[in-house]
């Protein structure tokens, strides 16, 4: 029989579910209990659920991964657990994306993370040592996604970037809406810089439009700055 253990429980009725699928779960754990992400789940917007890629292995020792074919320093994660994992997940819903967490998939952008947070169902895969059996991206992944061009021991922080970027995407998740829609990068912008009080500290001063309380001249200004910003900062955003 199939693994069937294990946070399969059907709970999405509304807001977006995501499946990540681990051999190091203890790394997810904490991340997503707390703060935005946590409220995110009590609100029933988004739901995150770490299974622990051991538990499918038919192994008396929970084995995982194997010496890779034809040499090579290196494990490799075998196909066998995880299309037991997946396929195990994939008997209870229907995923909109199978994602795999790898330093060669397409890079992670902001446009990414808004199509990927109208989805319903997302599994994500994180990989380890020196990979996971060709066959799995072959035949299971739909999506490869990098978080930049350099190599982490694994794909579990890489999983929480994204699920992070996706999650507070979703309507209601942040208490102002538009908050995500400012956010930097949304419309090919950097975000303006931002203050709060005191106006003066030791005389470095908050720029005089903010405390005008003049709602037209202060969404001008930001716009301006973001513009400013982008140009030095990011001019590749405005071509
Ligand atoms: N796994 C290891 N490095 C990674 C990266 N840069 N992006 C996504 N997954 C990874």
């Amino acid at each position: 029989m199939e693994n069937e253990n294990l946070n399969t429980e059907i709970t999405n009725s509304a807001g977006l579910r995501i499946d990540i699928i681990s051999c190091v779960p203890r790394l997810l754990d904490s991340f997503f209990d707390h703060s935005i992400l946590k409220r995110a789940k009590e609100a029933g917007h988004a739901e995150v659920v770490i299974h622990d890629l051991r538990d499918y292995s038919t192994h008396k020792q929970k084995q995982i991964d194997d010496y890779a074919f034809g040499g090579g320093a290196g494990m490799v994660l075998g196909i066998e657990t995880i299309a037991r994992c997946i396929r195990s997940l994939q008997n209870i819903r229907i995923y909109d994306e199978i994602i795999y967490m790898t330093p060669d998939g397409e890079r992670f952008e902001q446009k990414v993370a808004n199509r990927l947070s109208m989805s319903k169902n997302l599994m994500i895969l994180c990989g380890h040592y020196k990979g996971i059996d060709e066959r799995v991206r072959e035949h299971f992944i739909t999506k490869e996604i990098s978080i930049g061009d350099y190599v982490l021991s694994g794909g579990e922080l890489p999983a929480a970037v994204v699920s992070d970027a996706i999650i507070r995407l979703i309507p209601g998740v942040l208490n102002d809406e538009t908050s995500a829609l400012t956010d930097s990068f949304q419309d090919n912008l950097l975000a303006p810089p931002v203050y709060t009080r005191p106006a003066d500290f030791e005389g470095w001063k908050v720029p005089e439009i903010l405390l005008s309380g003049h709602e037209k001249k202060i969404a001008e200004w930001r716009l301006e700055q973001s513009i400013k910003r982008t140009q030095a900062r990011r001019p590749d955003l405005l071509q």
